[in-house]
């Protein structure tokens, strides 16, 4: 029996590098050994302010984005989360059985409450419930993540506990997060003592797959770097460099110490230029592939209904179980 993967992101923006390198990129290698669930967190994203016909078209964007980045609609289910009302529902059953103590400690919740003053909804309050709904619904094993997932992940294993004890012990599988060696938190371009983030208001701050090759060369070439003048890797002293760096060892392939060598006694522009001529050649072909799929929404739809009723296959069979551990009654069919 092969082991379930779940994963996916939130629609929001497009998805830069960190989310490929963090993330997709994992996702990719994980592809032909697990039974793999990806999908688009299009709920999670209404827990900021979205303009609808912005959001539809970012959807299909999204869906496209995971399909040219080599997501294979074959080998994975890959589906948008609205298109499941079990998501919805066994948010509830979990939100019942969640603390509200727990959800106080979530620092994410911090910061967007920071960010977004004028809208702190229940929503971006219950946000990671519903991600260990996404989880749990698919008894996924592992889910690959970025560093910044870390705590939703180890909630969603409280949850499990919480049922556990509260309804039926081991209905739930406990997830384990996938957290990669190199990459799990690329920071961003111009302040690389944050994260980068698609939601960032400077665009500079991040690359999203799909920005214009003029724009990423740029970008990279004016990344902010750090006093000093060798290309080493010192997350404390050089958080710059050391970014470029890691960026340049998963898109590579090298190791960093490797490129340590390789830069000794070069500047840091040499460094840049050859990022940039990287990237590019990494992201050109997936923008290619996007723009073509964008062509033919038709298609994308057709995708999104075949991997949402394979995924709901799983998810009704849970929620079913949910219910009548949880003692509601059944309607009969
Ligand atoms: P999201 O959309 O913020 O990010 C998607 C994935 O990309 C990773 N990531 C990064 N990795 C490295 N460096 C970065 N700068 C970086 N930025 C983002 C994230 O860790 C994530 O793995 N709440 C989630 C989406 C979600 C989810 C789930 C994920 C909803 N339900 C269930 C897993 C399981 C989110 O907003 O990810």
């Amino acid at each position: 029996m092969k082991k379930t993967i779940l994963s996916g992101s939130t629609v929001t923006g497009n998805l830069t590098l960190g989310n490929y390198i963090g993330a997709i990129n994992n996702w990719k290698q994980l592809q032909d050994e697990y039974n793999c669930y990806y999908f688009l967190a299009d709920l999670h994203a209404l827990t900021v302010q979205q303009d609808p016909p912005t959001l539809k078209q970012r959807i299909y964007s999204f869906y496209a984005q995971y399909l040219a980045l080599g997501l294979d609609p074959q080998k994975n289910i890959i589906f948008v989360q609205s298109h499941i009302h079990e998501h919805a529902e066994l948010t509830w059953i979990l939100t019942c059985l969640t603390p509200m103590g727990y959800l106080n400690r979530m620092t994410q919740f911090k910061e967007k409450a920071e960010k977004h003053v004028k809208n702190i909804n229940a929503g971006l309050f219950t946000y990671p419930v519903l991600m260990a709904a996404d989880i749990l619904l698919y008894q996924a094993d592992l889910v690959p993540v970025g560093e910044d997932q870390r705590q939703h992940l180890e909630l969603c294993r409280d949850i499990v506990g919480f049922f556990d004890r509260g309804y039926k012990k081991g209905l739930f599988k406990m997830p384990e997060a996938h957290i990669g060696k190199t990459g799990a938190r690329i920071m961003s371009l111009q302040d690389p003592t944050k994260k980068m983030s698609k939601s960032d208001e400077n665009d500079k701050n991040f690359i999203s797959i799909i920005d214009d090759p003029k724009k990423i060369e740029k970008k990279i070439k004016s990344a902010a770097t750090d006093s000093g003048t060798d290309i080493q890797f010192d997350e404390e002293n050089k958080p710059g460099i050391s970014n470029l760096l890691t960026i340049y060892s998963v898109l590579s392939g090298k190791n960093i110490s490797q490129l340590e060598t390789e830069y000794a006694g070069k500047m840091y522009g040499h460094l840049k230029v050859d990022l940039a001529e990287l990237v590019l050649e990494t992201l050109k072909p997936v923008k290619e592939k996007h723009d073509d799929l964008m062509k033919n929404l038709d298609y994308l739809d057709d995708l999104m209904k075949s991997g949402a009723e394979r995924a709901q296959l799983r998810a009704r069979k849970t929620l079913h179980d949910v219910y009548e551990a949880t003692g509601l009654v059944l309607r009969k069919p």
